[in-house]
């Protein structure tokens, strides 16, 4: 299942605050991490200046999105004594490493990253023309290397930065010493979610599915999603793999129903309507079960915890950085 040969020892992962998540966030990363968390030591992180590299022209919403993302961490399972969270920018050492790193990362290295050109290419509207963007990945190096975690767990789109990361510790290291750990991506065969209009599941398109969405308009939302094109009428059969409603089934629906409804797709035994209501029966009680958890929480309890958790966070990157600015020689 993972790629990391071994157990990771220690485990950093980030996400940045868009708000509250969705379901291609639980099953690309949240669930992930809350396995992890039972064999690892692991911090997760709001990654707020991630944030800004694409983003600064509007940061109002960064504090609220970040609670809302917590309480989602939480509610969908996370549990906060298995794991250390935090706030990135409220951990300097995350900035000074940056700084560093940034002073040895080859300008190649970083025009190479394949999503650099091409999320300059695809994003139009936002001003990607910065060095902030640019930087993204010595960012996201920083961020790993200050807790010297070994593993990562990530998503396919960001083994290029992670690639680079190594790279960029292997150099740090060779000039000053082996100081900094390298990190392994933590891959699993994660099910792909696509969103309600059959692609990529993202707020930005408005076809996600929010974990806690209300019932009624998850149900409205449901019912008329995209499915296979090629479904024009009743009768022609269809296929499964690329419909956004058969990805849910497979993650909410028991196996003998997700088989039930690869066969009956196929062979046109049933239709799409049909198919979306047995769907429906158990999605509905995974949101309710989620809103429920989330009420539970109180905005304080989390304030709380990320409190502590920014606090152990920045003992951890202290005992790092003061071995960094050691071999640097700038002590
Ligand atoms: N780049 C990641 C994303 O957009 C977020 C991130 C920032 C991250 N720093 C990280 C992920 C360090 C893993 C490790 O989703
Ligand atoms: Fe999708 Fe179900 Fe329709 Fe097949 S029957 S296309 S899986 S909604």
């Amino acid at each position: 299942m993972a790629e990391a040969t071994r157990t990771p020892k220690r485990v950093v992962s980030g996400m940045r605050p868009t708000g509250r998540l969705h379901l291609g966030h639980y099953h690309g990363a949240v669930k992930n991490w809350i396995e992890i968390s039972r064999i690892a030591e692991c911090f997760f992180f709001s990654a707020d200046w991630h944030a800004l590299t694409s983003e600064y022209k509007d940061t109002s919403g960064i504090a609220t999105a970040q609670r809302e993302m917590f309480a989602d961490w939480i509610a969908a399972g996370l549990d906060p004594e298995r794991c250390t969270l935090f706030i990135q920018s409220h951990v300097k050492q995350h900035a000074e490493l940056y700084l560093l790193l940034g002073m040895i990362a080859p300008l190649g290295w970083l025009e190479r990253v394949p999503t650099y050109k091409e999320q300059q290419e695809q994003l139009k509207e936002k001003d990607l023309n910065t060095y902030g963007f640019l930087g993204y990945p010595v960012l996201q190096t920083a961020d790993v290397a200050l807790y010297r975690a070994d593993a990562v767990p990530v998503g396919q789109d960001q083994v290029s930065h992670l690639e680079l990361g190594r790279e960029l510790v292997r150099k740090f290291n060779h000039h000053f010493g082996p100081v900094l750990v390298e990190m392994q991506p933590y891959l699993t065969d994660v099910p792909k979610i696509l969103g309600l209009d059959g692609r990529k599941m993202s707020k930005s398109y408005g076809n996600a599915v929010e974990l806690g969405e209300d019932s009624e308009s998850a149900r409205k939302r449901i019912m008329v999603a995209v499915t296979d094109p090629a479904r024009k009428r009743r009768y022609d059969p269809g296929h499964p793999e690329i419909c956004p409603i058969y990805h849910l089934h497979r993650a909410y629906s028991p196996p003998d129903r997700v088989e039930f409804v690869d066969r009956e797709c196929r062979s046109a035994g049933i239709g799409c309507v049909d198919c979306k209501k047995l769907l429906l029966e158990n999605l509905i009680p995974a949101l309710e079960k989620h809103r429920a958890a989330r009420a539970q929480l109180k905005e304080e309890t989390i304030d709380e915890l990320v409190q502590l958790g920014t606090e152990k966070a920045s003992r951890v990157a202290e005992e790092t950085m003061a071995k960094v600015r050691d071999a640097v020689k700038l002590t």
